[in-house]
């Protein structure tokens, strides 16, 4: 009988081990793939279906998604585009690619990106009397990354119903609570723009004191997390500002978009 303990038997027990081990790891990479995509998917239409308050408790987010129409927007012209086909387009990557973006100068590159996506893809919600709600991806520099995430406005194109956050790289209980579902509230029913149509909205270092000046237009900054509060607020400035989608906004009110 073979001796067990002959270096010949342990190393070949080793190998086949690690033979085996690299199979199943594999094999389970390659099987939960499609699998993880679709979750990532499924995670994105929940946080879009937040965003505008559209979630219901034991409704098929498929289902409910099925009500909101995708459409692509030009961000110069601030028109609906049919050069890109919404269902492919990736506004994420779009960013990276020097043909579907632009760099972005030091002082318009408020959100700190770089660069911005020629191309939008937004979200409307339609009812009976027309479109209620549209929702746009936001993204920004946070403190430890760029963070992703929608912000959703009812018709006027100005009061908000409610933003949402589905990746960034935020500290867990300091920059993260972004996500917290009771700093997100504030935001619900605040103001954009200002009379001459220019971002007056702003997250503060504080709270906001109910009734004073302008509070329509502010939201608490989130407390041991500064930073990226801030980059909250540039976000948003960034955004809803000449270079994001405010000459989009003004043609979808004026129903020239
Ligand atoms: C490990 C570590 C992680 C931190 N993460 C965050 C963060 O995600 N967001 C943030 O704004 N501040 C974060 N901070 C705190 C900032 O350095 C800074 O102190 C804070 O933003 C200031 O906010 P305050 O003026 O409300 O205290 C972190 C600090 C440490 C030590």
């Amino acid at each position: 009988m073979a001796n067990n303990d002959s270096i010949k038997k342990t190393i070949t027990v080793a190998l086949l081990l690690c033979i085996v081990c690299s199979v199943v790891v594999s094999t389970a990479s390659v099987v939960l793939k499609p699998l993880q995509i679709a979750n990532k998917e499924l995670d994105f239409k929940r946080n879009i279906l937040a965003a505008a308050g559209l979630l219901e408790e034991g409704k098929r987010v498929d289902d409910l998604f099925g009500a909101i129409e995708t459409k692509i927007v030009d961000l110069e012209t601030g028109q609906f585009s049919s050069d890109i086909d919404a269902a492919s387009y990736d506004q994420r990557a779009a960013v990276k690619d020097p043909k579907l973006s632009d760099a972005l100068s030091a002082e318009e590159d408020l959100a700190s990106l770089s660069r911005r996506e020629k191309f939008a893809k937004v979200y409307l919600v339609n009812g009976d009397s027309g479109l209620e709600k549209v929702i746009l991806p936001i993204s920004g520099y946070g403190l430890w990354g760029t963070m992703y995430g929608f912000l959703a406005l009812e018709a006027d194109m100005n009061t908000v119903v409610g933003l949402g956050f589905y990746d960034h790289k935020e500290t867990p209980g300091l920059g993260a609570e972004i996500e917290n579902p009771k700093w997100k509230a504030l935001w619900e029913g605040k103001e954009i723009y200002s009379s001459d149509g220019s971002v007056a909205f702003t997250v503060i270092k504080g709270s906001v004191a109910p009734g004073s000046a302008g509070a329509q237009y502010k939201v608490d900054g989130l407390s041991g997390a500064t930073l990226t509060s801030v980059g909250v607020d540039h976000m948003i400035k960034f955004w809803l500002g000449e270079n994001g989608y405010s000459v989009f906004l003004n043609k979808l009110k004026a129903g020239e978009a």
